[in-house]
């Protein structure tokens, strides 16, 4: 979390987008091409909206302005929607799942305003992951609000773009409820979007919103089709689930779950809006202070204990750490790029790249 030179970041900004200029231009041209073949024959629907590059490996992930991750299917159920098609008539949809079956996670991810680098960066390690079908994760930036001039123009442009971010009213700061003010605002964020699109029942978000809401860190590498596969078993309500702290604790109950990552279901988020508890004591290490509301509270009484499925990155070796394997839901303490490095690869997130005449990677 080094502050950087102010000076980089429009460099920065300009040399990701200008470099997706050309992406959106082929884009365009085959939605153009897509949309004379559908004058000439009919078809009654495109698929242009979601970008689905035929014949590659990745053809599954579909990046939906909302920052959802989603399948094709989902995309294709969404189209669905919002063509007021019947599922049926959409040819390859053999599995269509409704919004309303699928699992439904939120991941927040605390950072500052300033962390452009850091968001591009996760936004790229996040959005070629790919996710089970039936399941939809929408990761968000979360931070307080804005205060520098500059700010008002990069973030609005980046949500214009990606549309993950969340600034909560607050002022910056980590151990003085930052995390409280996440959980609390919530519901009526998410309360607000049912508004807005209550025109047509069938646009109607579903209820609750999201079955876990989860709180991680920015120097956190979390791979979303394990946590996905480990949540969904898990009991919907009344639900905590992390890496327990102690490091050495194999307890879910002693004493709770770190702020690399924990999730709660989504009942325990109207609670910490609601209750008493939260309100009055909200300043001291964040994941801590969550832990005590819900011993004070009685809740979370469905524990899951993620160890070691969740750790510290290896090196240097702590009561905390682990070694990199198969089964890993999230690393953390990822804090400088030779971490990241080593995750990324070990976990082979570049083995879908599609080979082509235009670039070479040894
Ligand atoms: C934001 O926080 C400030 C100070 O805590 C408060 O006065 C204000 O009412 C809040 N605004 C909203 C929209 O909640
Ligand atoms: C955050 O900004 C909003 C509007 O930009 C303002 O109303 C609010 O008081 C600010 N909150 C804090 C805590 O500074
Ligand atoms: C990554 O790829 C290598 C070589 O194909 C394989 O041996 C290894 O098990 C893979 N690692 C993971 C975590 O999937």
């Amino acid at each position: 979390m080094a502050p950087k030179p102010a000076s980089a970041i429009p460099v920065e900004i300009w040399g990701c987008c200008r470099s997706l200029v050309p992406y959106f231009t082929f884009i365009l041209l085959l939605c153009a091409i897509t949309s004379l073949n559908q004058l000439r024959y009919g078809a009654l629907h495109s698929r242009c909206a979601f970008m689905i590059n035929s014949g590659s490996s990745m053809d599954h992930i579909i990046h939906l302005p909302s920052g959802s991750i989603l399948s094709s299917q989902h995309a294709a159920a969404h189209q669905a929607s919002s063509y007021n098609l019947p599922p049926s008539l959409l040819a390859s949809d053999q599995s269509f799942i409704s919004h309303e079956n699928r699992l439904r996670i939120l991941i927040g991810i605390l950072t500052l305003a300033d962390q452009y680098q850091r968001r591009s960066f996760l936004r790229l390690v996040y959005r070629t992951q790919q996710v089970p079908a039936n399941v939809q994760i929408d990761i968000k930036f979360v931070f307080c609000n804005l205060t520098k001039e500059e700010q008002r123009i990069w973030v609005a442009l980046e949500i214009m773009l990606y549309d993950d971010i969340i600034i909560l009213n607050c002022t910056e700061n980590m151990d003085l409820g930052k995390t409280y003010t996440y959980f609390s605002s919530l519901w009526e964020m998410f309360k607000d979007e049912d508004d807005q699109h209550s025109e047509s029942s069938s646009s109607r978000r579903p209820y609750p919103p999201y079955h876990y809401v989860m709180k991680g860190d920015d120097d956190t590498y979390f791979r979303l089709e394990k946590l996905a596969e480990s949540l969904k078993p898990l009991p919907r309500e009344d639900l905590y689930y992390g890496f327990v702290i102690p490091c050495e604790s194999k307890d879910p109950f002693k004493h709770y779950m770190s702020g690399m990552g924990f999730a709660v279901s989504w009942d325990i988020v109207e609670w910490v809006r609601d209750s008493d508890i939260p309100r009055r004591h909200h300043v001291g290490p964040e994941d801590m202070v969550f832990g005590e509301w819900l011993k004070m509270g009685r809740k979370g009484r469905n524990r899951h204990n993620a160890k070691w499925s969740m750790y510290n990155f290896p090196e240097p070796p702590t009561h905390c750490s682990h070694e990199l394997w198969p089964e890993t839901i999230a690393v953390h303490l990822l804090k400088k790029e030779p971490r990241w490095i080593k995750t990324l690869k070990y976990f082979n997130v570049t083995r879908n790249l599609k080979p082509s005449k235009l670039y070479h990677i040894p």
